[in-house]
C-alpha cells in the first residue's frame, strides 16, 4: 500500500464506520474499462466488478455520453434535464422508460409492473411485503443455506449466508431455510409435513449463490423445487441483483434452468453505481390490497438513476456484452479447472460465465489460511479479488472471479497466466 493510500485508510479509520472493508483493501479513484487505479498511481484489475455493480468496467462510453448529454447546459432553461424528482410521488419521463425497459428484457410473456427501490435489499424486503399483501393467509417464506438476499428487514430475515449480517437481530420464525441444492427428502417434509404446503408464501431463490461461495443450483434439484411449488402454488422469487443482466453469459440466471419467476429482482449492474433497485411482479398476481401507499421511499427511481440503467441495458446489447461474457467465461472455466486437474485436494472450481469461484481445501477441509494468502499475493500483483463463501469461519473458502463484463480474451489470460503463476508459487 502506497503512502496516500495508507493517508486515507487512517483518516478512513477515523471516521467511517466499519462495514465489510478487507484490512488491505486499495483507496482507489480513478478509472477506465477493466482497471482501476488508486490514489499512489498503481492499477489494478477489477477482478470483481465491485461485487457486480461495474458490469460494464469503468467510465463505458455509452453510458458516459448519455450522462453528459444529459448534464449539459442548455440556452433554453426548459431544456435544462432534472437532477431531482420524488418519483414515488411525482413521476418522470426516464422511470416511464426504464419499466418498460425492464418489462421487456425479463422473461416471461404475461403483463408485468415494475416496483423501483434504492437498494437490492430494500427491493427483497419490499417483495416479502408485497407478497404478504396479496396473500395474507400464507405467513411462510422459504428460502436457503447460503444464499445473500440483503441486510435489512425481511431480506436479512431470508438471508443465510454468514451469522455475523443477522448476529443480534431478532429471528422471526416465519422465514424457513432448506439446504440448498441437496435433500429432495427434507423439501418435503418441510412443504407439507412441518408445514401445510398453502402455508408457505414464496420461495426465495439465488440460483447462483454469489457471496456464499458462487454455488450455481442443480438443476434437478431445481426442477423438484419447482414442482413443488407447482403442486402448492408457492410464488417464486428469483434473486437475480447480483448474477443478473448478463454476468452469467445469459440476461438472467433464470435462464440456465427455465425457470421463469412470479417476480425478478435486479439492482447492483443496473445502477452502474447509482443506488437503484427493481423488482418486475407478474401483473397477474396483483389484487385489491395493493392500494395507494403500500410501498415508496424517497430515492424512488431517481432520473440519474434511470437514465443510467437505460444506458446500461442498451450497452449491453449493443455491444453483446451477454455472448461476450459466455464467451469469456468459457475461457474463464476452463482455466480454473485447470487448477482442480492439477490439485484436484486443494481447488475446486465453479460457476457460469463471468460468475466463476475457486475454493480452497485440503483434503476436503475448508482452508482459509492458503484463500487468503491467494488474495494477498494477487492484490500485490494488482488483482484485488473478494473472498466468499457461506459460514464464519467459511465451510467453502472460495475466491470470487467476476471481471467486467466488456473483458477481452487477452486481458482474460493476461490475468490468469499471473493467477498461475501466483497459484503455482503457493504450492511450491
Ligand atoms: C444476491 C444478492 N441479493 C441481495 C443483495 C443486497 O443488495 P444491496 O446490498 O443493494 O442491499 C446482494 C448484495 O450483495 C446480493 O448479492
Amino acid at each position: 500500500m502506497g503512502p496516500k493510500s495508507k493517508e486515507l485508510r487512517d483518516r478512513f479509520e477515523e471516521s467511517v464506520l466499519v462495514s465489510t472493508h478487507g484490512s488491505c483493501s486499495p483507496v482507489i479513484a480513478t478509472g477506465n474499462g477493466i482497471y482501476v487505479w488508486d490514489v499512489d498511481g498503481y492499477r489494478y484489475v477489477d477482478m470483481s466488478s465491485q461485487v457486480g455493480i461495474s458490469s460494464l468496467g469503468q467510465r463505458h462510453p455509452i453510458v458516459m455520453k448519455d450522462i453528459i448529454e444529459y448534464y449539459s447546459e442548455s440556452e433554453d432553461q426548459r431544456d435544462g434535464k432534472l437532477t431531482a424528482c420524488i418519483g414515488s410521488d411525482f413521476i418522470h419521463p426516464l422511470m416511464v422508460e426504464l419499466a418498460e425497459e425492464l418489462k421487456r428484457i425479463t422473461p416471461g410473456n404475461f403483463p408485468k409492473k415494475v416496483g423501483f427501490k434504492a437498494g437490492g435489499g430494500e427491493a427483497i424486503d419490499s417483495c416479502v411485503k408485497f407478497l404478504k399483501k396479496i396473500s395474507p393467509g400464507r405467513p411462510f417464506f422459504l428460502s436457503f443455506v447460503g444464499a445473500f438476499h440483503g441486510r435489512v428487514g425481511s431480506a436479512l430475515q431470508l438471508t443465510c449466508s454468514k451469522y455475523v449480517q443477522k448476529d443480534g437481530y431478532e429471528r422471526s420464525g416465519y422465514f424457513i431455510k432448506a439446504p440448498f441444492n441437496t435433500d429432495f427428502d427434507y423439501l418435503r417434509s418441510l412443504i407439507g409435513c412441518e408445514f401445510r404446503g398453502d402455508q408457505i408464501n414464496a420461495v426465495f431463490l439465488e440460483l447462483i449463490q454469489g457471496e456464499g461461495g458462487i454455488v450455481p443450483a442443480d438443476s434437478i434439484w431445481l426442477a423438484e423445487l419447482m414442482e413443488i411449488c407447482k403442486e402448492y402454488d408457492i410464488a417464486v422469487v428469483d434473486d437475480e441483483i447480483q448474477a443478473g443482466l448478463g454476468r452469467t453469459g445469459k440476461m438472467w440466471a433464470c435462464e440456465h434452468y427455465g425457470v421463469i419467476p412470479d417476480i425478478l429482482v435486479t439492482s447492483k449492474a443496473l445502477g452502474f453505481g447509482s443506488a437503484i433497485a427493481a423488482f418486475v411482479v407478474d401483473a397477474n398476481l396483483i389484487n385489491e390490497n395493493i392500494t395507494k401507499g403500500w410501498d415508496s421511499e424517497t430515492s424512488y427511481a431517481p432520473p440519474d438513476a434511470c437514465l443510467k440503467a437505460l444506458a446500461t441495458i442498451r450497452a449491453i446489447e449493443k455491444e453483446n456484452l451477454v455472448a461476450n461474457a459466455e464467451k469469456m467465461g468459457e475461457i474463464l472455466s476452463r482455466r480454473l479447472k485447470v487448477f482442480e486437474c492439477l490439485y484436484p485436494q486443494y481447488y475446486k472450481a465453479r460457476g457460469i460465465g463471468l460468475m466463476c469461484g475457486l475454493e480452497f481445501s485440503l483434503n476436503g477441509r475448508p482452508d482459509i489460511r492458503t484463500r487468503d494468502e491467494f488474495i494477498r499475493q494477487a492484490l500485490n500483483e494488482g488483482l484485488p479479488f473478494m473472498g466468499a463463501g457461506r459460514g464464519k469461519p467459511e465451510k467453502n473458502p472460495t475466491v470470487r472471479f467476476m471481471p467486467p463484463l466488456c473483458i477481452n480474451a487477452e486481458q482474460l489470460n493476461d490475468v490468469m497466466d499471473r493467477v498461475e503463476k501466483i497459484i503455482f508459487n503457493i504450492m511450491s
